[in-house]
């Protein structure tokens, strides 16, 4: 699957089949999220891959939008380190450039993905912090379920021109 294949037919997939996804697998999602553009290449992240069902079946009590989460395999959740950072702030920024790599290499695998969002809700961040043990200077950003889709939701075209601007607000 080529680049813009992937861009244009990735959607969120929030049912997975009874099908483990192999350490290979995670290794390679996780890789292309790592290759992620981040401020002064900082890479101020950090993974907690999630397979413990019990741990999984904790998450919607903090994430109440991560239902999902009770029947996938696995999820990722991506956090930012603090002491990780060399540019102060852009954190999120970097974390969600390397949440998006990761939704896409998933697709290009054959694998289906949400993104579940964490960052900024403090009792999200606060609940995953307690649950997963993180340190005080991991900061949890963004919760990514994966597993082999069980759905196919279609594509659509979300090009709009009116909402593109040249030169100025025109
Ligand atoms: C920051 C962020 C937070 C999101 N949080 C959730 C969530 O908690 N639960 C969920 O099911 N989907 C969540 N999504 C997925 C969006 O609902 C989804 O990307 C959007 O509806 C567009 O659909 P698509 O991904 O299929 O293109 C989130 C996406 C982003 C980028």
């Amino acid at each position: 699957m080529d680049t813009l294949e992937a861009l244009h037919t990735r959607r969120s997939i929030r049912k997975y089949q009874d099908r483990p996804v192999s350490e290979e697998l995670i290794r390679k999602v996780i890789a292309a999220a790592a290759m992620a553009p981040s401020a002064r290449n900082a890479q101020p992240w950090q993974f907690v891959v999630i397979d413990d069902r019990e741990l999984l079946g904790e998450i919607p009590r903090t994430c109440p939008h991560a239902s999902m989460v009770r029947h996938a395999p696995l999820a990722i959740l991506i956090c930012g380190d603090l002491d990780l950072e060399k540019s102060e702030g852009y954190w999120p920024q970097d974390c969600a450039a390397a949440a998006e790599n990761l939704l896409l290499a998933a697709h290009a695998l054959g694998l289906g993905a949400v993104w579940c969002g964490v960052y900024p809700r403090e009792p999200r961040m606060e609940g995953l912090r307690q649950l997963l043990g993180l340190p005080e200077r991991v900061i949890a950003h963004s919760l990514i379920v994966l597993g082999y889709p069980a759905e196919q939701p279609n594509s659509d075209d979300r090009y709009r021109p009116e909402r593109v601007h040249r030169n100025g607000w025109a």
